[in-house]
C-alpha cells in the first residue's frame, strides 16, 4: 500500500480533496493512505510560529527549518521514504511520465510551501525533489500538493474500477485523448459522429486513434514528437 503524508500549515485548505470520490475510495479500498500533518505541531515557539522574517530583510516571511526538520525527523522514525517532495514554483515541471514514476513509489512526503518559501537549508538537507505544477504562483503548496497526489494516486492499480481507463488518458501516451460522447444522439441538431453509433468496434478505435492525433498536432504540436 502506498502512503503519502503531506505536510502543512494550513491542514483545512487540502482536506477536501481526500475526502470524496475517487481520492476517498483508494484510501477506504486500503490503496493508499492520506495523512495530513499540521505542521505548527512541530513548532517550538510558544505561538507555534513556522515562518520568520528572512535574514537581510525584504518582503515576505520565510518557512523556518526547525518545525520542518522535527516533523521530518518524526515522520522518519516512522517508515523510510522513496522522497521527500517540496511543492514549489521553482521546481521539476509535473507531467504524466512523473506522476507514472511516483505511483510506482511507497512512502511520500510533500511538504507544502508557503509564503516567500522555505529557508534554504531546509531544500539542502531535507528535500530530495522539488515540483512545480506549472509555470503560475500560487498562494501556495497546498493546491499544488493535492494536485501531485490526485494524479499519482489515480494511477495506483485497483483505483479506478475500469483499469484501462487511466491508460487511455490524455498524455498517457503523449497524445490528447479523443473526444467523447453520451445520450442523446442528437441535442438541438447538434449530433453525434455517425461512426461511435455504428457498433463497428476496429472502426471506432481507428476513428479515436486519428481524432487523437490530429486533436495533438492542433493543440500540442509539441507533443507529437514525443509521440
Ligand atoms: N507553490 C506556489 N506555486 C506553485 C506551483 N506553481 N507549483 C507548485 N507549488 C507551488
Amino acid at each position: 500500500m502506498m502512503h503519502i503524508d503531506i505536510i502543512t500549515c494550513l491542514p483545512r485548505l487540502i482536506e477536501s480533496p481526500f475526502s470524496d470520490s475517487i481520492l476517498k475510495r483508494a484510501q477506504s479500498k486500503s490503496l493508499v493512505t492520506v495523512n495530513i500533518i499540521d505542521l505548527r505541531q512541530y513548532a517550538t515557539s510558544k505561538h507555534r510560529t513556522t515562518d520568520d522574517y528572512a535574514f537581510g530583510g525584504g518582503a515576505g516571511m520565510v518557512m523556518m527549518i526547525e518545525p520542518i526538520d522535527n516533523c521530518i525527523s518524526h515522520l522518519k522514525t516512522q517508515r523510510s521514504y522513496d522522497d521527500v517532495i517540496y511543492t514549489s514554483p521553482d521546481g521539476e515541471r509535473l507531467n504524466q511520465s512523473m506522476a507514472n514514476e511516483l505511483s510506482l513509489k511507497k512512502n511520500l512526503i510533500l511538504l507544502c510551501g508557503h509564503y516567500k518559501g522555505v529557508d534554504e537549508r531546509v531544500r539542502e538537507h531535507l528535500i530530495t525533489r522539488e515540483i512545480s505544477i506549472g509555470d503560475y504562483v500560487l498562494s501556495g503548496g497546498e493546491l499544488a500538493a493535492a494536485v501531485i497526489a490526485d494524479a499519482v494516486i489515480r494511477l495506483i492499480p485497483g483505483v479506478l474500477s475500469d483499469e484501462t481507463s487511466a491508460l487511455t488518458d490524455s498524455f498517457q501516451d503523449n497524445l490528447i485523448a479523443p473526444p467523447v460522447y453520451t445520450r442523446p444522439a442528437e441535442y438541438k441538431g447538434w449530433q453525434v459522429p455517425e461512426v461511435l453509433l455504428s457498433g463497428h468496434q476496429a472502426n471506432i478505435e481507428e476513428w479515436r486513434h486519428s481524432q487523437s492525433l490530429e486533436r495533438t498536432q492542433k493543440r500540442r504540436p509539441e507533443l507529437t514528437k514525443k509521440a
